[in-house]
């Protein structure tokens, strides 16, 4: 489906948002023949650079980050016709705006206008003033605003408050990429479009539910930002409460934006707030240290941050509960953590053991897993006769689809169809200004704890599975993380 042709321009497009997700997103779907070639990207960022050297940028970045069987060069070439850049400090009234505004002089521009900030979100709220005062904003001009919104609810509350302002709260896109995966979105199809899962799916049937985003990386570069931000702002507050909200809402009346936010609110309204008591045995903090893997020495958290002392944590685990008819009583494993053992995110919905039993031991409960990356897919763990054995006897197995393979396409990043989304106007998977807040509000009380140091700073050895606390906060209730089952 080819798209009107737009504008799109990015705050902060010297950053690695941009070169790494940003603009491959928008490549493959150049290369998907949606976006025509009236289009135009236009990067600015605060480096004097000339659009050949932010070309050049954008081109390597392409050539790192795009499959190599995509990378035709006529292509590549064809798609940097698009873009342009100007140097300018969007924060700034008094910078080069005028250059920016020459774009859109004369007729120039495109009727869909569209702003990516990709910037510190503290600077949101100066950008937008400055658009306003500039004149570079239509009534139909959307921005998305990258996550995450302020670092409390104090500070979200003030940057929805200057962004809207100017914009209408339909045209603000506040963008969470996981709900960019389109196994997250499966969630949608999964339990609605299948009665056989629906009907199952409440404290009745299910015992609890595990939902874990482990990486391998560690800060990187990002330290500056993530020293300040941690765990629990950087992936909980958002995407791992963004994945709780599908997995645990209840069914939107339909599929547009707000009756789908609508039912994603009443969730995040629903997690039973945590007492100084939940968070000291409910919450474990970790941070990572050094290990040696395979005779190369693995740095710790400090060391990747070239400083002696930080209390930020690199991990979390954290039972939540929610408070409605559907899930009283059903603990929520939220599990997150850099420099794991392995790159995985995933949702285990562990379903309750059959009350009585026939057999020569009693059978396993069954368990679905909603592999959201990598190994796109869905298993079902059942029971069934032991082929080599009398039929007392079981043996577990599971039904199991991937989807790479099942539907033979290209698995596409999380952030081209939520750009896609933009141009075609449709909000419904970015996250509303009552749903960040709700969130942040569920989220302070436990930094407000952990500022109290209710929930001591624990380590674990990169390269691990986190600390031992995180498999004793399960281990308290009889219930194993996945890997371990
Ligand atoms: C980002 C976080 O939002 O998500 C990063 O800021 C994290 O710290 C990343 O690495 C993880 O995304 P994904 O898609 O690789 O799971």
């Amino acid at each position: 489906q080819a798209y009107a042709p737009f504008d799109i321009i990015i705050f902060g497009a010297t950053g690695d948002l941009t070169a790494r997700k940003l603009l491959p997103a928008l490549y493959y779907r150049y290369l998907d023949k949606q976006i025509p070639p009236q289009t135009r990207i236009i990067g600015t960022a605060r480096s004097p650079l000339t659009d050949d050297d932010f070309k050049k940028r954008i081109h390597d970045g392409l050539v790192e980050f795009v499959q190599e069987s995509y990378q035709d060069p006529e292509n590549i070439r064809n798609f940097l016709n698009l873009i342009s850049y100007v140097s300018l400090n969007g924060a700034e009234a008094d910078s080069n705006w005028p250059e920016l505004q020459a774009k859109f002089e004369h007729n120039k521009a495109n009727d869909i206008r569209i702003f990516y900030f990709a910037t510190a979100p503290r600077l949101y709220g100066d950008i937008c003033d400055n658009l306003a005062l500039k004149k570079l904003i239509t009534p139909t001009t959307r921005i998305i605003l990258e996550k995450p919104i302020g670092t409390s609810l104090k500070t979200a509350e003030e940057i929805n408050q200057r962004v809207g302002k100017h914009f209408p709260e339909n045209n603000i896109y506040r963008i969470d990429h996981y709900l960019g995966k389109e196994t997250v979105q499966n969630v949608i199809a999964l339990r609605f479009a299948n009665p056989v899962f629906e009907r199952l799916w409440n404290s009745d049937a299910i015992d609890y539910v595990q939902i874990t985003a482990a990486e391998t990386v560690g800060v990187g570069k990002r330290g500056g930002y993530y020293d300040g931000a941690g765990a629990l702002r950087d992936m909980v507050q958002n995407h791992l409460l963004q994945v709780l909200c599908m997995v645990a809402m209840d069914p939107p009346i339909s599929l547009n934006a707000d009756d789908l936010r609508n039912e994603k609110l009443k969730v995040l309204r629903s997690l039973k707030p945590m007492t100084e008591q939940d968070i000291k045995n409910n919450t474990v903090r970790g941070q990572y240290t050094s290990c040696v893997y395979k005779n190369e020495k693995i740095p710790g958290y400090l060391e990747d941050l070239g400083k002696d002392q930080s209390n930020t944590e690199t991990f979390i685990t954290l039972k939540a509960e929610i408070n409605t008819a559907r899930w009283g009583g059903v603990p929520f494993y939220l599990r997150t953590g850099k420099r794991l053992a392995k790159k995985v995110s995933e949702i285990i919905i562990q379903f309750k053991p059959s009350a009585w039993n026939l057999f020569a031991t009693p059978p396993k409960a069954n368990r679905l897993v909603i592999r959201i990356q990598p190994d796109e897919g869905v298993s079902l763990s059942l029971q069934i006769k032991d082929p080599q054995k009398t039929y007392t006897n079981l043996r577990s197995t599971s039904i199991n689809i991937e989807f790479p393979t099942a539907f033979h396409i290209r698995y596409p990043d999380s952030y081209e169809g939520l750009l896609m989304d933009v141009v075609k106007g449709d909000p419904i998977l970015f996250i509303r200004r009552d749903e960040v807040e709700a969130s942040w509000r569920w989220i302070e009380p436990i930094l407000d704890g952990w500022a109290k140091n209710l929930t001591p700073l624990t380590y674990y050895k990169a390269g691990s599975w986190g600390p031992q606390e995180a498999l004793d906060l399960l281990d308290r209730a009889n219930h194993v993380w996945h890997e371990n089952m």
